[in-house]
């Protein structure tokens, strides 16, 4: 009842309280600051609280005593409420730590929106044990944890270093369209839609735009979103993905492996480089080191000696691809034979044992897209390779897809035949190889994945903001 009539005023006689970001707050010290946030945590100890303030930037520890402890609004204080806070910042205590070494004595504060408490309080609705379905719907919630938020924050300045490197090795970034008529990596993950009466689709990687623009701009990248419509429920498969792709012309296949090297390694070297983005990759996973170069190159026939020397089986599949099975239930076990699509089980298997950065090389062509580039003189048993490539990661597998492409236009016909694929609405990608061809090659590298690897995540859904998954797009 008491509480209830102090009233909190501020005191205009005090020096100017500037209004600051938690993350800039270090040229304040000893002065009177003002700021904004979400109550983080929340604990009261006699006549003490203690606040950790959140507002993106950062964490800020503040303490309420005297008055400023007593009011109702004190007394009520929830968690992930906002606030205002004024107060004079100052360097923690000897023998003490707090986030950024200072913390706020704060002698005016006020509820900007309270939060409920009760049995809609935040903790309530987010229990960190609740089913994994309740915490994807609650996502938008999750994302307010210390985790979550340092994943995404990440996540930013790897995209930035990114950007960087590439820009660094003369890379332009352009920004392809998402809605298409065209698919790159088979019609069976397409995303269709209707495109004003017209079939449209989610384009599936930006590959061939990229392509069309290196006789305009040079070489190229883009940071897009690509989508795939597969019924997979791995950890490591999303729906809608962040694609960072790139394309380059007059280069050969050595020269393309050692660039998809290089922006890897160099983007790497500069997120330890930076303080922010070290401090989160050692919170993250604090075991990280950064990969030596050059990366192992693998090629695909001696993967798969190597999955069979080592016994790693897969499931044996009918004409039909159903798993066969023996009496008990079972799935039957085989060799691999040239010819296998390495599944992710078995991939993984085989980068974990390795456990450094493998690339994986020459795909036989039928399982690889209408556009790849076929290896001189390398057909065995029937098989055609191609000049192609899987970059994988242990703890996560393929990271980077690429290859070099068809330069030649007679091959390029033969491509589309082979795969079935119409030519017409490709006329714009035909083109290329018509008005002064050359030899180009590109990749795609999954931005959720490569962060899965780097953040040590268990999937690639904590890598997304919002993932979708299949029959996921909420939130
Ligand atoms: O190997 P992919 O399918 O290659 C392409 O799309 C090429 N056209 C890229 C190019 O050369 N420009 O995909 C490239 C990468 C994969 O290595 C993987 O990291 C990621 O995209 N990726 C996925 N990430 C999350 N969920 C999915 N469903 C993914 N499919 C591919």
């Amino acid at each position: 009842e008491q509480s209830k009539s102090i009233k909190l005023e501020e005191d205009a006689s005090l020096p100017k309280a500037n209004k600051a970001k938690i993350g800039n707050l270090a040229p304040f010290r000893s002065q009177r600051v003002r700021v904004f946030g979400w109550v983080h945590r929340l604990r009261s100890q006699k006549d003490i609280i203690f606040i950790v303030l959140r507002d993106g930037t950062g964490y800020l520890q503040a303490v309420l005593s005297g008055l400023t402890a007593q009011t109702y609004d004190a007394l009520t204080l929830t968690l992930e409420s906002t606030v205002e806070l004024v107060g004079t910042l100052q360097a923690t205590p000897e023998g003490k730590t707090a986030p950024g070494g200072h913390e706020l004595s704060v002698d005016y504060w006020r509820i900007v929106g309270a939060a409920p408490g009760g049995d809609d309080a935040f903790t309530n609705r987010l229990n960190e044990k609740s089913d994994p379905s309740i915490l994807a719907d609650l996502r938008h919630l999750v994302l307010r944890g210390e985790n979550a938020s340092s994943v995404l924050r990440l996540r930013s300045l790897m995209l930035s270093s990114f950007r960087e490197s590439l820009g660094a090795h003369h890379l332009l970034e352009v920004t392809p369209p998402c809605l298409v008529q065209t698919q790159v990596e088979g019609g069976s993950t397409l995303f269709k839609l209707d495109y004003y009466g017209q079939p449209a689709y989610l384009t599936q990687s930006s590959q061939l735009y990229l392509e069309t623009v290196l006789p305009s701009l040079g070489d190229v990248f883009c940071v897009q979103e690509s989508f795939r419509a597969e019924n997979s429920h791995t950890r490591r498969h999303l729906s809608e993905y962040t694609h960072l792709e790139a394309e380059l012309a007059f280069i050969d296949f050595d020269g393309l492996m050692s660039h998809i090297e290089s922006i890897i390694c160099e983007t790497v070297d500069r997120l330890l480089q930076d303080e922010k983005s070290a401090a989160l990759i050692k919170q993250l996973n604090p075991t990280f080191e950064p990969p030596q170069r050059p990366f192992m190159r693998l090629s695909y026939v001696d993967a798969i000696k190597w999955l069979n020397e080592h016994g790693i089986q897969h499931e044996a599949e009918d004409a039909e691809g159903n798993t066969i099975k023996d009496e008990a239930g079972n799935a039957k076990m085989v060799d691999h034979v040239v010819g296998d699509d390495i599944a992710e089980a078995a991939e993984r298997q085989m980068t974990d044992i390795i456990n450094t950065p493998i690339f994986l090389y020459g795909f036989p062509a039928e399982l690889k897209s209408f556009y790849m580039k076929k290896m001189a003189g390398a057909e065995q048993g029937g098989h055609v390779f191609t000049e192609s490539c899987d970059l994988l990661m242990p703890g996560v597998g393929e990271i980077v897809g690429g290859s070099m492409r068809i330069s030649d236009m007679a091959e390029l016909m033969a491509g589309y035949k082979r795969e079935g694929i119409d030519p017409a609405p490709y006329y714009w990608f035909t083109d290329q190889r018509k008005y002064g061809t050359c030899e180009h090659g590109g990749y795609g590298l999954g931005v959720e994945r490569f962060l899965a690897w780097l953040a040590k995540r268990y999937t690639v859904r904590e890598c997304s903001l919002y993932p979708r998954w299949p029959s996921r797009a909420t939130p």
